[in-house]
Order: structure tokens, then sequence, then C-alpha cells
């Protein structure tokens, strides 16, 4: 069952608090993609034709944890892209939820502030329904909560991996948030036919491999001498990377040997880049995922902040089945579990 649509909410002269997922890339402090903005959009635009008094959108941006952090992870470029792209003077964008400490905790107090002096609250931040926080569950406590359109659509779309998928079923890993995959992917790897694991994930299982299932690892990589853009670089082994240097990207052989899999496959999910692919020195395995998941004539889902922006710059984004602004999220909702973002909405 999916939980009830804000379409069916009465929002006329209403006070609305959205919860979006506008955790976009930043670099530079400019908006790096603005997928996720432009995905939170019709919802917005939603309740401001069906004439909501006022809409107020919150969103947590980044893992801000010190005081300069404040600075790096301000709304205020995200705020710029939302008022530019609906010029509404309803629209109200918050600062970053997790500068209060009591986000993350789910705090109740926390929850009270932003629900004070709105009459419904709309969650449609898919890539943070796998958290229990106060914007995403705390205050579909305190406020009659309905499902954003953006939330729906992605738990239809991403409902086709669940059960029974066309097979072989590839999944590929990668990215930076290591930790919070590795317990995912160990009961997500189960389901799949095949799991093909680079980047960061994949240095850093290459000594302690935790995984029961047969994880499919790089069999080179783009070694580089120091995390820089411009460090000298050359290809390795996988298992043969000199003392000191840094597996930055995947190498030729594994890339050949990925694009192979991801070709014979009948369903395809890809979280997570294979590297550091903002820097052109170390993008070619993430292109290579994505040009080849692209090319593959299966039902193919791209999920994640990072993978997604490396599909639009691999300029691959209309060739892809359906683009999640999930990340973690749809790794969870695959894994089979109940996301606490959603189950605080009534059905
Ligand atoms: C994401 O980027 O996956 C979501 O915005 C959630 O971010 P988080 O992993 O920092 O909670
Ligand atoms: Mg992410």
């Amino acid at each position: 069952m999916l939980p009830r649509s804000v379409a069916t909410a009465d929002v006329e002269g209403k006070v609305v608090l959205v919860r979006s997922d506008l955790n976009v890339p930043l670099e530079d402090g400019r908006v790096a993609d603005d997928t996720r903005i432009q995905a939170s959009l019709p919802t917005l635009r939603l309740l401001l034709e069906r004439g909501a008094r006022q809409v107020r959108v919150c969103s947590h941006l980044g893992r801000p944890k010190t005081d300069e952090d404040r600075a790096k992870y301000a709304m205020a470029p995200v705020r710029e892209a939302v008022n530019a792209a609906l010029g509404d003077e309803r629209v109200e964008v918050l600062e970053n939820t997790r500068f209060n400490p009591g986000e993350t905790k789910n705090d109740p107090d926390f929850a009270r502030e932003l629900a004070d002096g709105c009459d419904l609250y709309v969650d449609d931040a898919f890539g943070s329904a796998h958290r229990a926080h106060s914007s995403t569950v705390g205050v579909a406590e305190l406020l009659p909560a309905y499902a954003g359109l953006l939330l729906l659509e992605e738990l239809r779309n991403l409902g086709r991996l669940l059960g029974d998928v066309e097979r072989p079923f590839v999944i590929v890993s990668g990215g930076a948030k290591v930790e919070d995959k590795i317990g995912v992917l160990q009961n997500l790897g189960a389901r799949a036919d095949a799991v093909l694991i680079g980047g960061k994930m994949a240095e850093d299982v290459r000594t302690d491999n935790p995984f029961t299932f047969e994880a499919i690892l790089p069999v080179d990589v783009v070694a580089a001498k120091e995390f820089a853009a411009d460090a000298e670089t050359q290809v390795t082994p996988f298992d043969a990377l000199p003392d000191g240097w840094l597996g930055l990207d995947v190498g030729p052989e594994t890339r050949d040997e990925f694009a192979r899999r991801i070709a014979g496959a009948r369903t395809v999910f890809w979280n997570g880049p294979m590297g550091v692919f903002e820097w052109p020195a170390f993008a070619a395995g993430t292109v290579a995922v994505a040009e080849a998941v692209a090319a593959c004539d299966g039902f193919t889902v791209v999920g994640g902040g990072d993978s997604v922006r490396a599909v639009h710059e691999a300029g691959v984004a209309e060739r892809i089945s359906w683009i999640s602004t999930g990340g973690g999220a749809s790794l969870e909702l695959l894994e089979g579990k109940e996301l606490p973002g959603v189950k605080a909405i009534p059905e």
C-alpha cells in the first residue's frame, strides 16, 4: 500500500510544511547538480496551484558538524535555485535542518519548532525517507501528513525492483558513504546475480572483505600519488597498490569487465560512483559504468546524488529507465526495509 497522496489533501488557504530532499551536490558554493531540486518542484507547484497560503520547504544539506560547516552547507544557493524556478512569494525555503542538533535525533522539540504555525505536512523527501529525523518523522506525528508526488513516484518505480525481477539482476555499488552501505549490500547481495563493487567501497574492502555473497571487485585501479586532481597517476593491479598511493578510480580492465556484465543484465541497479569522478583524471570508470547502464536494454535504475550527477554529466540520463533521487533510501527500500519516513504517513 502506498501512503496517502498530497493530491488528496485540501490545502486551500493552509500553511504547508514540505520536507523535500534538497541535499544536492555542491561545488565552490554552487549547486553542482540540480536533479533533486527539479524533482521536488512538481509537489511545490501543486500546492501553489491549489491555493496554499504558505509553503515552507525544509531539507538537510550535507552532513554539517563544525561551525565552519555552517557556511559551507548554508541553504542559500539551494534557496536561490528554488526561488528562481518558482518565483512565488508564498514559498519559503528554511535553513538547513541539520544546523539544529536535534534533527538527526528526531528531537520532538525541533519537530514542534518546524510544525509551529503549519496546518499540514507533506513529505516529498524520498532520499531521506530512511532517516527517522525530526523533519521526516517527528513532524508527521504532529501534523496531518501526506506523501508528495516525488515520494510516490519513487515508491512506484523502485517497487519494480522488489519481488520478482527479470534476471540477470546486476547491482553496481560504489561511492563514499561506505559504512552506511555495507550492511545494506550484505542483505541485498543475496537477491542479485552479480554485485560489482568499485569506488571507495572497493578500497575499503580490499584487505578485509565482509561480504558473504560473491562480490566482484576491481582487478585494476587508477592509483594516485596523493589526493589531488593533478596527482601523478599509474594503473596498478587492485591488490598491488604501491605503499601510500590511493586508488581513485577503477582501471581499464575493470571497466571492460563491469561493462560486459552490465550489458548482459535484464535488471540493473547502480548506486555510487566508481571513483573521484569530479576530477577528469579519475572519471573514466564512472563514465564507463554510466554508458554501460545506458546501453543495457533491461530495466535500469540509477540512484544517489553523485551517481545521478555522473549520469547527467555523461549525457546518458534519457537512456536510464528510472533515475532515483534516493541513494541510501533506495538501497534500504530494495533491501526490503520499511522506510521510517514512509511509515509515518497514513495510507
Ligand atoms: C542522500 O544524499 O542520500 C540523502 O540526502 C540522505 O543524506 P544522508 O545520508 O546524509 O542522511
Ligand atoms: Mg547521497
